[in-house]
């Protein structure tokens, strides 16, 4: 829900600032489409630099990218102005190479190390690692020489995004589209973590949004809770290379690229969802908002309204508590839903529940807690004085979390 106090008073995360990304755009259809990953990508904190074929420029001309980005935009290999050697440097200097959309061409041309434009030459030239995101019609996905060099680009450590099912420029139906904007450019982070992430090698386990508890076929007991705290550390753990699920109530957000979700309603749904997922995971977080107590039984058919008098009354049972139950050798981190006393509180959970960190979350203050896109939250660890983290947004919320999660990892494995 935006519109928040705090939404619009907090700088918004830049999960790829200090990141330099060459986006590499090439003969499709779909290359329109790269200006909205450009948009994106700089949006996130990268400096762009978008090398074009001579062909991507006849469907997305340079002109426009240069209104998007703060990087060098070329197409050209023989300008020598930005650099005489302009797909080297493009290459030493990136992070990551992301080529989106990438034609059967390109993807044959990078397979086979040909190097004859910039972005097949910048491909060649860099160490860093690549995503690539095809499109093109499905016939031509589909055949067996482009299956055969996306084989081949993947055994090389390639990140292969997409292509999704969908209308292509054909008209017709089927696997060939790029992927949405927001899914690439999620990838492109994932492929960062995965590279150089304090969680790389990791398995994250995190829950998100609120359990409905049902009454009836039609009513449920639930809380206000809309995942976004959960969604946000999904993603900063992915960002930070771990392999991430997520068990949540709530439908993700589109960019969650790489997480395994698994859709739950109740508290009962979740505790099975967490005890099956729990496995060889390294850190569970319990960002969820879980009934403590549900109706004791759900009618079979919608309670019928029978009047004043004939007001029905729940009779409400106790839940089990996930994340108390829950043991193993890995990191517990739980959240505290407070409206008084939060530090008091989240200390008593702390140590009830046999947490490693809880996070205190005052629900009342201003654009904090349930709904909101910022949070305001305390870090309690045993042993250690609390830290209060200023009001931020989610994901950077997330962000501390995590560098916490990661510490206590390093510092068990020494
Ligand atoms: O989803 P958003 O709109 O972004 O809102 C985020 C949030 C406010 C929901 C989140 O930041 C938060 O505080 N989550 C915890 C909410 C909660 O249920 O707190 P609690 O104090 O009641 O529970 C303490 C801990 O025990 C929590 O980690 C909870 O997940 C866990 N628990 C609770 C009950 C239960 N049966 N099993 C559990 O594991």
């Amino acid at each position: 829900m935006s519109g928040a106090p705090g939404d619009d008073t907090v700088a918004p995360p830049r999960p790829l600032a200090g990141r330099r990304i060459v986006l590499g755009v090439t003969g499709s259809i779909a290359a329109y489409r790269a200006f909205e990953i450009a948009r994106r990508l700089q949006e996130a904190g990268a400096t762009v630099d978008v090398a074009l074929t001579p062909n991507a420029s006849r469907f997305a001309p340079a002109f426009t990218f240069r209104n998007l980005v703060g990087g060098v935009v070329s197409d050209d290999l023989w300008t020598t102005a930005e650099d005489p050697e302009l797909h080297v440097a493009l290459g030493r200097r990136a992070d990551a190479l992301l080529i989106a959309p990438a034609s059967a061409t390109t993807i044959a041309k990078l397979a086979q190390g040909i190097g004859d434009n910039l972005p097949t030459l910048t491909a060649l030239a860099t160490r860093a690692p690549v995503a690539v995101a095809p499109a093109m019609d499905s016939a031509m996905f589909a055949h067996p020489a482009v299956q055969a060099n996306l084989e081949t680009l993947k055994a090389r450590g390639v990140m292969i995004v997409g292509p999704e099912r969908g209308r292509l420029a054909s008209g017709q139906v089927g696997l060939g589209r790029l992927s949405e904007p927001a899914d690439v450019v999620g990838a492109t982070r994932a492929l960062l973590g995965r590279h150089d992430g304090a969680l790389r090698g990791r398995h994250v386990l995190v829950t998100a949004g609120g359990t409905r508890e049902a009454i009836d076929p039609v009513r449920y007991v639930g809380n206000r809770s809309s995942g976004r705290m959960g969604f946000a550390l999904a993603e900063a753990a992915r960002d930070r290379g771990a392999a991430v699920t997520l068990v949540g109530t709530q439908a993700p957000p589109p960019g969650l690229y790489g997480v395994i979700v698994e859709r739950v309603e109740s508290a009962e749904e979740m505790r099975t969802a967490v005890a099956r997922r729990r496995e060889g995971i390294d850190a569970l977080i319990m960002a969820a908002a879980v009934a403590d107590y549900r109706p004791a039984e759900a009618a079979a058919e919608k309670i019928k309204k029978a009047g004043a008098d004939a007001a029905p009354v729940l009779t409400l049972e106790q839940t089990t508590d996930i994340v108390a139950e829950a043991s193993g050798r890995f990191i517990k981190v739980g959240f505290a839903a407070e409206t008084e006393d939060l530090l008091a509180n989240a200390a008593k959970k702390l140590s009830a529940k046999g947490l490693d960190l809880i996070v205190a979350n005052d629900v009342r203050s201003e654009g904090s807690g349930f709904g909101s896109e910022t949070n305001q939250v305390t870090l309690l660890a045993p042993g250690e004085e609390p830290a209060a983290l200023p009001l931020l947004h989610k994901y950077d919320v997330a962000c501390a979390v995590l560098d916490r999660v990661a510490a206590c990892l390093e510092a068990r494995a020494r």
